[in-house]
């Protein structure tokens, strides 16, 4: 393990987040100005969700520091015990062109990556759709996972997004639970340091809203090409596991113009995937 000595630890890692470093240290416009922070809540994305239908603005977040709920992908759960990992959720309001909203967690895939390459300077990668991985002695495993829930505001149906982030911070191994621990690892695992957790939250918020803005101001095309090259499932034969139906293998070849993972099977049949998991096959 390898040490990144360019941001000091300036407490032991075991302190609670604090709402007053958070605001010391944040320049954003909109992503996190409205900032709750909970000890304990069923699950950072549902709160917001609450939120959102009583009238919070785009930009509104809500942190934990641990989840008796927590939600991952395909209905699963998210465990989120106390003590040093980030659990946050960010309102984002539907751009006008909707048939852009499923880059959001391609762009949330990106923003972490950025964000914890620039603190620590950690190689990673994005498998499809958003998992962020970092690539270790020829295996991957997992920092950070991204759940994205529209929920509609009005009768009218006006849509918000809620994009939900965990990120494995200051956990040490023996501190996941069994089944995760060949697959898991965390920021202190990886460096062989803790890592501020205000510290870290900012600069995501912060890469969050600068990808936000390119988004709504140029479409997607810029996210495309960044999240093409951190994407280490495209060039790859994979598995797609999905929930319905049996899996589809083939070689994943690259995306479609709604983020969708484009699979080609050994038929020679390019098949449009927007769900399921993956699995690199080598
Ligand atoms: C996954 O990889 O399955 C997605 C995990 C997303 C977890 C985060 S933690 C903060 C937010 N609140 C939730 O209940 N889930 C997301």
């Amino acid at each position: 393990m390898s040490r990144h000595p360019n941001v000091p630890l300036s407490r032991p890692c075991e302190s609670s987040l604090s709402l007053d470093r958070i605001h010391a240290h944040l320049k954003t416009r909109a992503i996190g100005v409205a900032l709750s922070l909970h000890d304990e809540v069923d699950s950072t994305n549902r709160r917001l969700a609450d939120l959102a239908r009583a009238g919070a603005s785009h930009g509104a977040v809500v942190v934990a520091e641990s989840q008796t709920a927590g939600r991952g992908r395909l209905g699963r759960s998210w465990v989120s015990p106390p003590g040093g990992n980030l659990y946050a959720s960010i309102l984002l309001a539907a751009p006008p062109a909707s048939n852009t909203l499923t880059w959001v967690p391609l762009l949330a895939a990106v923003a972490i990556v950025r964000a914890v390459t620039t603190l620590t300077g950690l190689a990673l990668a994005v498998k499809w759709p958003n998992d962020v991985l970092v690539p270790r002695d020829g295996t991957e495993r997992k920092l950070a996972g991204i759940l994205v829930e529209a929920i509609s505001r009005s009768q009218a149906g006006a849509t918000a997004l809620v994009l939900g982030i965990g990120l494995n911070v200051n956990l040490q191994s023996e501190a996941f639970p069994d089944d995760l621990r060949a697959s898991a690892t965390s920021l202190l695992m990886e460096t062989g340091r803790p890592w501020e957790r205000e510290r870290v939250l900012v600069a995501l918020l912060e890469e969050v809203e600068r990808l936000d803005d390119q988004w709504r101001d140029q479409g997607p095309a810029g996210i495309a090409a960044a999240y093409e090259s951190l994407c280490a499932t495209i060039g790859k034969p994979v598995r797609i596991e999905m929930a319905v139906g049996g899996p589809v293998e083939g070689q994943a070849e690259g995306l479609a113009p709604d983020g969708a993972l484009l699979v080609r099977a050994p038929t020679g049949q390019v098949l449009e995937i927007r769900s399921g998991d993956v699995v690199h096959l080598r």
